[in-house]
């Protein structure tokens, strides 16, 4: 099959395209043929060894991917043949991609475009265990969300807006909150003074929710934007900086700060996960779930759009079409 492969933790100009043997399914393994693999972040991460999870070099990164099954284990809910989407954490940039069971999801049976849902499986899943779990999200609730324009952003978006909430946007640049826009934020606003903006729209009351894939130093205008009993949800750190809070804020005004973990918290947990997509499967048969896709690029430019994601120029979701 081909490849895209990380030789040296060089960043994402180092990634080349070869060709490998087949993968091989163990026993409780799905092997795909991949049509789409979404672009992460955590991507981007591994390409420099900065991600949590570092691998023996040389390997093949692609955390998701949408495909047709080629074989799965007898008694399997997949099989040969289905659509699927899947999250192999890493193989996903690649023609072929054995996964474990428990990581592979029917689409269901709206006709979601491979590009569509292979932008499903990190931010949705990410974003469903952090508004519903780790938040305990109402309907009613406002939602704010930082990187409105990205990945995780436009998926908390449209999540957050399907159960029930007000959503709010922060973007660096007018193009980036018209993404947000588009992707369902009710209203979207420059990360300069996003704090008197969320204030005003809210008739000064704040967000119940902050969504904060970026960190950094707006983090403690975020705390300020929250409403009484606010959760700001800790979900990444694209702005660079690992931001340090003052808990006599939290005491102050009855707010709390709320780690999101996905991966530590579900890849282990089977049941956890089929619950999980089981809930967003309903949303995406209705359309309220539809990954804004910027453009799908072929393999040999996977280094390409991780630079891209890198230098922060994609407005949505960039896919990889094999
Ligand atoms: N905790 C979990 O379980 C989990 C799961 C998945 C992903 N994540 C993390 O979530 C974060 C977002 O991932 P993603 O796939 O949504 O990324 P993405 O599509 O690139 O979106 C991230 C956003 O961050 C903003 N940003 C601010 N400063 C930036 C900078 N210096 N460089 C790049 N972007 C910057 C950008 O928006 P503006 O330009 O509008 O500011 C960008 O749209 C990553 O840190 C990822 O590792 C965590």
């Amino acid at each position: 099959v081909r490849a895209a492969q990380i030789h040296t933790l060089d960043g994402p100009a180092a990634v080349r395209v070869v060709d490998l043997p087949d993968p091989e399914p163990g026993p409780d393994q799905v092997l795909i043929e991949v049509a789409a693999a979404g672009v992460c972040y955590p991507d981007v991460l591994l390409t420099r060894g900065l991600y949590q999870v570092k691998p023996d070099l040389p390997f093949v990164p692609g955390s998701e991917v949408a495909g047709t099954v080629l074989s799965a284990p007898a008694g399997a809910a997949v099989a040969a043949g289905d659509r699927v989407a899947a999250f192999p954490l890493l193989g996903g940039f690649a023609e072929r991609v054995a996964v474990p069971l428990p990581l592979v999801f029917g689409l269901g049976p709206r006709e979601v475009p491979f590009p569509q849902a292979a932008a499903l499986p990190m931010n949705y899943l990410t974003v469903h265990f952090a508004l519903t779990r780790r938040a305990g999200l109402q309907p009613g609730e406002t939602v704010l969300v930082h990187g409105g324009a990205g990945g995780i952003g436009t998926a908390a978006i449209q999540l957050a807006n399907a159960l029930g909430a007000r959503t709010i946007a922060v973007a660096s640049t007018p193009q980036k909150q018209d993404v947000a826009r588009a992707a369902g934020a009710s209203a979207a606003v420059a990360a300069d003074g996003f704090l008197a903006a969320v204030r005003e729209l809210t008739d000064g009351r704040g967000a119940d929710v902050v969504v904060d894939p970026v960190g950094g130093d707006r983090f403690t205008d975020s705390l300020r934007a929250l409403a009484p009993e606010g959760r700001l949800l800790v979900i990444g750190f694209t702005g660079g900086e690992i931001p340090t809070v003052k808990v006599n804020r939290l005491l102050l005004t009855n707010v709390s700060v709320v780690g999101v973990g996905w991966g530590a918290y579900a890849l282990g947990r089977p049941e956890f996960l089929r619950q999980q997509w089981a809930e967003l499967l309903p949303h995406l048969a209705a359309g309220a779930l539809d990954p804004p896709i910027q453009a799908v690029h072929p393999l040999a430019d996977v280094g390409a759009a991780l630079a891209g994601m890198e230098e922060r120029r994609v407005l949505g979701k960039i896919v990889i079409g094999m």
